[in-house]
């Protein structure tokens, strides 16, 4: 471990999309030399890796290659659990299978359980969304929501998402499994961080007053989420990814932060290194 014994640094990124463009993929080797330079003791990966699983495999490959001196957590995010509609595989048994991808390349999956780390304990989910972050501006109801789609453009989990329950129950799901996964470890640790793909809380989101763009921030993530953490007072942080927006801000003692990859369609070889470097956060905790 690369810092003193008594400080805990923490490198969070999310959202590397992998497939959706020639740069997102060539930025992962400078994303990886970003990590090594900045000396973390965790490196967490809060999901939107890619669809696609042998590129999901190949990509924990290359952090695992690297021989990072950090411990290495996840979680995945919608995009990781997409499925072919009429498939062999559901999106519950692609966690499965992404799960196992992350024990054979040294990710400690964090859906599956907890990690602790001296004191500090980490719990994970990929969270949900339940609409609960639909705009009150609107009369739009929650069966339009359940239709995932407006004025001709589609929420892609629509298509490719592929759970055995409505939204609403799976939300809820992850709620209760992050909450016992949680309780599991409070009489063990002293402090927690939280890691979800979605949103915990609808300050984290700008809603512009445009129903176009307002519309699908309902797909963001759950209230739920928030709730869970605010009701733990071990709880310092949450981690979170899906949004492909900077976050760093506080809601009552709780720090959320979002740091992610996003979409590069635009983006030249020169400046990669740099946007690499500027996609990680560091943290470091007292511990
Ligand atoms: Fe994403
Ligand atoms: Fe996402």
């Amino acid at each position: 471990m690369p810092n003193s014994k008594n400080r805990m640094k923490i490198g969070v990124v999310s959202d590397l999309h992998a497939d959706a463009s020639k740069a997102n993929k060539e930025l992962i080797p400078f994303l990886i030399s970003a990590i090594e330079d900045a000396e973390i003791d965790i490196l967490v990966l809060a999901g939107d890796i890619t669809a696609n699983l042998s590129e999901f495999f190949d990509i924990l490959d290359q952090f695992n290659k690297a021989k990072l001196q950090c411990r290495k957590l996840f979680v995945p995010g919608n995009h990781d659990i997409w499925v072919k509609k009429n498939g062999r595989i559901t999106s519950t048994q692609k966690c499965g299978i992404i799960s196992e991808i992350c024990r054979e390349n040294g990710f400690h999956p964090l859906i599956d359980s907890p990690y602790i780390e001296k004191n500090i304990g980490f719990c994970g989910t990929i969270g949900w969304y339940d609409y609960s972050f639909a705009s009150t501006d609107y009369n739009i109801t929650m069966e339009q929501y359940e239709k995932k789609q407006y004025k001709g453009k589609i929420w892609n989990d629509k298509r490719y998402a592929n759970w055995e329950n409505s939204d609403k129950v799976v939300a809820k799901s992850f709620e209760d499994k992050l909450s016992a996964h949680i309780a599991s470890i409070v009489d063990i640790v002293d402090k927690i961080i939280v890691v979800s793909h979605h949103v915990p809380f609808r300050q984290c989101l700008h809603y512009k007053g445009d129903l176009d763009y307002d519309y699908f921030l309902a797909y963001m993530g759950s209230e739920g989420i928030g709730e869970v953490c605010l009701k733990q007072p071990l709880i310092t942080h949450i981690l979170f990814g899906h949004l492909h927006e900077t976050v760093d801000k506080k809601i009552n003692d709780l720090r959320l932060i979002c740091s992610p990859v996003g979409y590069l369609h635009e983006y030249q070889q020169d400046e990669l290194q740099t946007y690499a470097e500027q996609c990680l956060t560091s943290i470091c905790l007292d511990e």
